[in-house]
């Protein structure tokens, strides 16, 4: 792992082009996993419900959301205000009749600057991997989750199918480079290549859920295996 590697200036370096190396570095599809975080959401929610995306980054989860469930109030929440002043300018362009819905605001996962008990949803999207340490925003996210309220995480990890395991070994070895082309900042890839091989998936990381006092806590994968979706319940 590099060291001090400092999480939220990089963010903020390559928030221009964090999108387009996205897209390219997944050949659009991590739209796909989005969507299914999006729809899992939007699901769970009650009627006129809060949901809270944490690690907002530049906004695609709100955006996913207001697509298909008009009638949430959606609060997002980033330590970087480069991926932040990405988002408000999407929002600005592609949702400004929810504009009264949306608040985006910074914030970091470890202390959430939000009163107990206030959200029905949240979510987090390729954002529990970069909170250090990554129990403390669990905690924090029960803490401002309303009894019976859901989590939903999206995150990549070390594939659980054998056949995928060689492949990917291959492609994580390539991502710094597509990455760091594109964005002029590779050190931002390496960390995520990094980190992804290290951070708990699938059962380790229900397991963490469990720990930290959510109920219901499950998970499926998706694109063979390289990406997570969990959900989990607060206590109700
Ligand atoms: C890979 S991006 C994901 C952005 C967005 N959720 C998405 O689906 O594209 C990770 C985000 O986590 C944010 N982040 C890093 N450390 C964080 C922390 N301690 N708390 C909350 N977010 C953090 C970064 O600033 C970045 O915007």
């Amino acid at each position: 792992m590099q060291k001090n590697y400092n999480v939220v200036a990089g963010f903020n370096l390559i928030a221009p082009a964090y999108d387009l190396a996205n897209d390219a570095m997944t050949l659009g599809l991590h739209r796909l996993w989005r969507s299914s975080l999006c729809r899992t959401a939007a699901r769970l929610a009650p009627s006129r419900g809060k949901l809270l995306d944490v690690a907002t980054g530049t906004g695609d989860v709100i955006l996913g959301i207001l697509k298909v469930r008009g009638d949430l109030h959606i609060t997002g929440v980033d330590p970087s205000e480069g991926m932040l002043q990405v988002a408000r300018e999407k929002l600005d362009k592609k949702a400004s009749l929810h504009a009264s819905a949306v608040d985006v605001k910074s914030g970091d996962a470890r202390n959430l600057p939000f009163p107990d008990n206030t959200f029905d949803v949240i979510t987090i999207s390729w954002g529990i991997r970069n909170v250090n340490p990554f129990q403390e925003g669990l905690r924090e996210m029960l803490r401002v989750l309303k009894p019976g309220g859901s989590l939903v995480v999206l995150e990549s990890g070390r594939p659980e199918l054998k056949p995928v395991g060689a492949a990917y070994k291959f492609y994580s070895k390539l991502l710094p480079f597509v990455g760091g082309r594109i964005s002029g900042f590779m050190p931002a890839y390496r960390y995520y290549t990094e980190t992804v091989e290290s951070f708990p998936a699938g059962a380790q990381f229900v397991a963490e859920l469990f720990e930290t006092g959510y109920v219901k806590a499950q998970y499926k994968t998706l694109g063979g295996s390289i990406v997570y979706l969990y959900t989990a319940q607060k206590p109700k």
